[in-house]
């Protein structure tokens, strides 16, 4: 056997150091970094007869078995190309350079073009699951040609989580960037079930429970069709007591900012570019936003007087309302996949990826961070049906026919406790819309025929119309 390394990683930050140790159990790895001395801490904590280091990129290339497997792992963006650049000098035809990293789906494609050109190969490759799952078993999302998918499978196999069956929660995705253009969707439903949790979270807050009262309710969750591992995560965090010398839950003392760069962000731009309602996930990117203006907030908060204030409702009421709030959840949730998978199907048929819609559910059940119960439910949902969108499939239909009243419970109870619905809001009006056969705007085209003469379409007659509105 060649004393040579199978693989070779590029960025020791918190996600290549794992990834490298979970490839390290069942090959021989090369890892290198931009700043040396993390490469050699690293391997002076964990190397291996697996898994060995270099300081100097063309000892690293010439460390590894051809045709050359490389993974990047290292900040999406300028840096990519930084390292792709960097490394061509000493790569052959043939060689392999796999981004794993959450890189923009057009940079992917511009990638996969440019090195082919060169006879090499690119493959884009999401990877979900933070640091756990890049240790553990991550869902891997692989975009690129069938070829060199060929030869990367048995390895992207190997260090994949598992399905609810025991199967690696990877699958070919499709070409060039369909890898990260579907890892980009999954960080949007992210971003979407995040909010909605965050916002039952802050009715029951505004109702006068504790975090950690909270944290037995989202327990309870944790028990029935909410199991996820977001909503695991989230019970100690609520029951976490401060150790900083005061007697709060940490929770309650960390300040409600959060950011919202890259995939969530570009998911809500796709959902606008190709012409898909996707609200749940642009609104949880608008409650970042909303969210990062701390100061101005404060500053306004000031000037309006609460309505609702003081206007908690008893304990033994919020008590009946948690299985409402659980299916309000789970409608919400089931609305914010079906959005999401909606715009993966336009930017399929756009793009002309053959996306496997099971598959792409049922790689998402371990792993990564939406990993879940219900993508259980839409597995077997896509499978059922042939992979029909997900409104239109018998039993997610049922699902939220059963659970859409209280998601309009959910929503008006929210509102009159004064918890901004961004997610919740619009997951019942998209619902709504969607599945109204007579909307408003009706009433749209009326006023822009009215002001710009744009004409407007009947129900009753064949024709474009204009009417003297005045
Ligand atoms: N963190 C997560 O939970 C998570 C989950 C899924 C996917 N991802 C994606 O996985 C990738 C890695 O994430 P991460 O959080 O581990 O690290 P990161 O903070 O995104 O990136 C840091 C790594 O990139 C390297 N780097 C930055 N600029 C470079 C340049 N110009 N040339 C060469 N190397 C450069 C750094 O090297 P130095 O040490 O020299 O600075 C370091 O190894 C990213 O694309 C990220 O979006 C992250």
């Amino acid at each position: 056997m060649s004393d040579k390394s199978q693989i070779g990683l590029i960025g020791l930050a918190v996600m290549g150091q794992n990834l490298a140790r979970n490839l390290a159990r069942a090959h021989k790895v090369t890892v290198y970094n931009r700043t040396t001395e993390t490469m050699q801490d690293f391997i002076g904590e964990h190397g291996s007869e697996n898994l060995a280091g270099e300081a100097e990129l063309e000892g690293f290339v010439n460390s590894l078995e051809k045709p050359r497997k490389i993974i990047l792992m290292v900040k999406a963006g300028r840096a990519v190309d930084a390292v792709i650049g960097s490394l061509l000098p000493f790569l052959d035809k043939g060689d392999i350079i796999i981004d794993g990293g959450n890189s923009h789906f057009p940079d992917t494609i511009r990638r996969e073009k440019e090195l082919s050109e060169k006879d090499m190969n690119f493959f884009g490759c999401g990877v979900s699951g933070g640091e756990e799952g890049a240790l553990n078993g991550p869902s891997i999302m692989p975009g690129g040609s069938t070829k060199v998918w060929k030869e990367l499978e048995p390895i992207l196999k190997k260090i994949a989580a598992k399905d609810f069956e025991g199967e690696p929660c990877v699958t070919y995705i499709g070409e060039n960037g369909a890898g990260h253009y579907v890892k980009m969707v999954h960080n949007g439903i992210e971003y979407a079930v995040m909010q909605m949790m965050a916002e039952a979270y802050d009715f029951y807050r505004s109702n006068g429970l504790s975090a950690s009262e909270i944290g037995n309710i989202f327990e309870k969750y944790n028990q029935g069709k909410l199991k996820s591992f977001l909503f695991e995560i989230s019970v100690p965090i609520l029951r976490k007591k401060d150790e900083k010398g005061t007697d709060e839950y940490l929770l309650d003392l960390i300040l409600d900012k959060a950011g919202q760069k890259g995939t969530g962000r570009w998911t809500g731009i796709e959902g606008l570019e190709r012409g898909i309602d996707i609200s749940c996930i642009q609104q949880a990117v608008n409650a970042r936003i909303v969210s990062s203006r701390k100061n101005y907030r404060v500053e306004l908060d000031k000037k309006y007087k609460k309505p609702y204030a003081d206007k908690t409702l008893p304990k033994d009421v919020v008590k009946e309302l948690v299985p409402v709030i659980e299916n309000g959840l789970y409608a919400a949730m089931l609305i914010a996949y079906a959005q999401g998978f909606d715009l993966l199907r336009q930017a399929a048929e756009e793009m002309e990826w053959d996306l496997n819609y099971a598959e792409i559910a049922r790689i998402w059940q371990g792993g990564c961070i939406i990993r879940a119960q219900i993508l259980k439910t839409l597995t077997e949902a896509f499978k059922e049906a042939n992979n029909a969108p997900l409104w239109e499939i018998e039993q997610i239909v049922s699902d939220l026919q059963d659970n859409w009243l209280d998601l309009r419970a959910t929503v008006s109870l929210g509102v009159q406790a004064g918890t901004p619905l961004f997610c919740l809001g619009a997951a019942l009006a998209s619902f709504e819309a969607m599945s109204d056969a007579r909307g408003s705007a009706n009433f749209i085209q009326g006023l822009r025929d009215s002001f710009g003469a744009h004409t407007y379409k009947r129900i009753d007659q064949d024709g474009i119309f204009h009417t003297e509105w005045s």
